[in-house]
């Protein structure tokens, strides 16, 4: 059995991405560690859902920094201490900026099939919002490494779903969702393995490389 991966996550909010990753772990599906959880919002409920299972919590407010490298230095300082080999960005509102050791090392899942309904601004309902709006008939998710741009990084894993004509943003996002939930655990575990080999904006998985 290997080593189990030892994860930083990052969150602003509710912590749904959070718990599916904890639930994932407990249940023996996803060889991982959570060191640590930051979070930009003071308030955030996933910080309770981190601290209910004993997983240290820092909060670098957002609002505490003028700009944005003054706080990502502080996100990257708390991290240093904890060593991640992977930053999980689970629902975290604002560009994260890794230091130098983690550059390549920080995925993020978006509720859309980038490069649509992405960007700055696009998170949470606002996502399946103007997925509606625009009449698409396929949504889904994403995860990929990040890059210096919201949204933007290689893609690792998409999953599609259908969008029903009777949708409401809850009834998608729910859809969504429960794609997003195997679709993260699997990514971190094809990493967690050595089995994303990234060209470019391209990320292939070698399934031959792994150790068995
Ligand atoms: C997830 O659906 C994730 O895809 C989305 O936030 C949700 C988790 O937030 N992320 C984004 O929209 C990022 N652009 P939560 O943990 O606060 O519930």
């Amino acid at each position: 059995m290997s080593q189990p991966i030892k994860l930083a996550v990052l969150i602003s909010g509710n912590g749904t991405t959070l718990q599916n990753l904890i639930d994932h772990i407990q249940a023996g599906k996803l060889c991982a560690e959570i060191v640590v959880v930051i979070s930009s919002k003071p308030g955030a409920y996933g910080l309770v859902r981190a601290q209910r299972h004993g997983i240290p919590t820092h909060v670098v407010p957002r609002k505490a920094f003028a700009d944005l490298t003054r706080f990502n230095e502080a996100i990257n300082q708390i991290l240093h201490s904890y060593a991640p080999d992977l930053i999980v960005l689970a629902g975290f509102l604002s560009l994260f900026q890794p230091a130098e050791p983690y550059r390549g090392k920080v995925m993020n899942i978006h509720p859309a099939l980038i490069p649509a309904f992405c960007g700055k601004g696009y998170y949470g309902r606002r996502v399946h919002q103007a997925v509606l709006d625009y009449g698409v008939k396929i949504s889904g998710c994403t995860v990929h490494f990040i890059d210096e741009h919201y949204d933007s990084g290689p893609i690792i894993l998409q999953s599609a779903v259908p969008v029903k004509d009777d949708d409401t943003v809850e009834t998608l996002a729910a859809r969504v969702f429960q794609e997003e939930c195997k679709l993260y655990p699997r990514a971190i575990q094809l990493y967690a393995e050595g089995k994303l080999r990234v060209e470019g904006r391209r990320v292939k998985i070698c399934e031959d490389d792994a150790d068995t």
